[in-house]
């Protein structure tokens, strides 16, 4: 008895474990800034921190807009019910050439690391390569 409500906790254990590891939570209820560092996916994968940029007093704005490029409030956002909503790629891809940025590497440079160049408030951000991109291809094993 006691051993299979063990194995239940394991098993309960390791889906937390897992769902949480990934990316695109379908979160619903009110949308939040995420508290841990995101790894942005792609042939390049990327280091993003949400409390060290709103730390520097940016906006969600800044980077968030809708789909007239205006900017997205902290509001606008909660009242979301699917984060999938805010990735950059649904909306700058190959598919709507009206963008003008329409890949990672152009809409993620344009924002990213323009700013780290020119910095914020007489602070700069790292500008070379594995300041932002990870050392290796493949995303990093649970919990590092
Ligand atoms: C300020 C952060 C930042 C810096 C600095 C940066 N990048 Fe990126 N880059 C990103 C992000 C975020 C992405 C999106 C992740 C991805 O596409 O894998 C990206 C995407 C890319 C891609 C496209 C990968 C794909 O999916 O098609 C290439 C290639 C790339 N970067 C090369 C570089 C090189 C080379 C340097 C150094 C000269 C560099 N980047 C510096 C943030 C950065
Ligand atoms: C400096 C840029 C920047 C700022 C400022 C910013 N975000 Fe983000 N946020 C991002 C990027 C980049 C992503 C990942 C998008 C992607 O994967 O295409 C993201 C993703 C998210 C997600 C989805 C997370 C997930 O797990 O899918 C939420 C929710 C979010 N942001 C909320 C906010 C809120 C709320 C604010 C303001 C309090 C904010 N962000 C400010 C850049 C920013
Ligand atoms: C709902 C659709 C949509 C989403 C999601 C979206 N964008 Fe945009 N973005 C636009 C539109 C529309 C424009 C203006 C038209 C253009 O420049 O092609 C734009 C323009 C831009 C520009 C150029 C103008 C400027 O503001 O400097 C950058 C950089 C940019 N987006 C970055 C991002 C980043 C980073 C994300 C994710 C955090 C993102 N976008 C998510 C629709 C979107
Ligand atoms: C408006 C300016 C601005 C924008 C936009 C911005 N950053 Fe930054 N970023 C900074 C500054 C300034 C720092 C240095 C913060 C400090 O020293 O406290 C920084 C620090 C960082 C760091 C190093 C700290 C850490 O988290 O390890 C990374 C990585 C990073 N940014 C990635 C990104 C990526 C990826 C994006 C785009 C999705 C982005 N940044 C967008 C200004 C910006």
């Amino acid at each position: 008895m006691q051993k299979k409500m063990m194995l239940v906790r394991i098993a309960l254990a390791a889906t937390l474990v897992l769902g949480l590891g990934g990316l695109s939570t379908a979160a619903t209820g009110p949308l939040k800034a995420p508290a841990e560092q995101l790894i942005i996916a792609g042939k390049k994968p990327a280091r993003f921190d949400h409390s060290v940029h709103l730390k520097l007093g940016l906006k969600c704005g800044t980077c968030h807009h809708d789909k007239d490029h205006k900017p997205l409030t902290a509001k606008a956002i909660a009242a979301m019910t699917d984060s999938s909503q805010l990735a950059c790629v649904s909306c700058h891809n190959k598919s709507r050439p009206e963008m003008e940025l329409q890949t990672k590497r152009e809409v993620f440079h344009a924002r990213c690391r323009s700013c780290h160049q020119k910095g914020y408030q007489g602070k700069k951000g790292p500008t070379n390569c594995s300041g932002c991109h990870l050392k290796h291809k493949s995303p990093p094993l649970e919990g590092c």
